[in-house]
């Protein structure tokens, strides 16, 4: 992998790589091993949660890989069900025992929890990074409003929100807020769960440039300072997903991808009850 793929964003003293390698539904050997492989190749941020139930192939994989833990960056999340803050701080311990780790890089409030004051949460969390068991905290799925309460609240600073982001999903009232506080901004399903691939304007722009239509959307974002953790189970796609680095979209092409947003963009299910209406 080039090493312009290790390019990150700063944001609140964190350094957080531009590409990382996303783990929901990666389960067992295929986790270790694609950890494993990613790491080989060259990607030096992995993302996991406790939801995920593979924190454990996710620090077997690290192992296996042998690269120094320092040069690697590991976000997991905690699940809203662990938001009080005895729960939150037994949740945040249970983690580095699944990952064999003294400390995580990030650790993420996985979704807003309307059932536990967040002033009770964000102290737990910020209790957890001031042990030094977390280097840095933020959240995942937070709203504008929500963004501003939270930064109201926090004593620790809360380094990025980790939320959907891809052509298909018009983000720029959320995004705009991470910028104004300083906060990186996560792209989850940054191939939208691999519909990426299908879109004609993507793959039109992508032969221009020699480039498949995933590459054209994950450059999309990191030409934006957005963080992307697409996820595949797949050595060829590890390898496809990290050629972002060599190419530039121009304006037009820029503002072509961002005409593709349409309101029933969103991929990732909603019905999860805690899921905030976004503004
Ligand atoms: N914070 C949250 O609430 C939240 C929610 C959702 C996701 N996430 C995180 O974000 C990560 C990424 O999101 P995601 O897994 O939802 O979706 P995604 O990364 O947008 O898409 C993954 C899907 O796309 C396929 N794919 C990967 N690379 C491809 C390529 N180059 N061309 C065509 N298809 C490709 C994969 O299949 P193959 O395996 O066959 O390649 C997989 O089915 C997750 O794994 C998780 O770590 C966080």
């Amino acid at each position: 992998m080039e090493p312009a793929a290790l390019q990150s964003v700063e944001a609140k003293g964190a350094r957080i790589p531009l590409l990382g390698l996303g783990t929901w539904d990666l389960r067992g050997r295929t986790c270790a091993r694609i950890v494993e492989q990613a790491l080989r190749l060259g990607y030096r941020h992995i993302d996991t949660a406790q939801l995920y139930e593979n924190e454990r192939e996710v620090g077997e994989g690290l192992r296996n890989a042998g690269v120094r833990r320092d040069d690697v960056f590991i976000t997991t999340k905690i699940w809203p069900s662990h938001f009080s803050p005895p729960e939150l701080d037994r949740a945040a311990k249970e983690r580095l025992v699944r990952l064999r780790l003294s400390e995580v890089d990030l650790l993420l409030l996985h979704w807003p929890n309307p059932r536990i004051p967040l002033a009770e949460t964000l102290g737990a969390l910020c209790k957890v990074k001031e042990e030094g068991l977390a280097r840095h905290i933020g959240v995942s799925n937070f709203t504008v409003s929500m963004l501003d309460e939270a930064s109201k609240l926090t004593t620790e600073p809360l380094v990025c929100n980790q939320i959907e982001v891809h052509p298909f999903l018009d983000q720029s009232k959320v995004i705009a807020a991470c910028r104004r506080q300083g906060m990186a901004v996560v792209a989850y399903s940054p191939i939208a769960r691999g519909e990426a691939k299908n879109d004609a304007v993507l793959t039109n722009i992508g032969r221009a440039h020699k480039k498949t239509a995933a590459q054209v959307c994950l450059r999309y974002l990191v030409q934006q300072d957005i963080v992307v953790i697409p996820r595949t189970s797949k050595l060829d796609r590890l390898v496809e997903n990290a050629a972002l680095f060599d190419f530039a979209l121009s304006d037009t092409e820029m503002a072509d991808i961002a005409g593709l947003a349409r309101p029933d963009g969103r991929v990732v299910d909603y019905s999860y009850e805690g899921a905030p209406k976004w503004d």
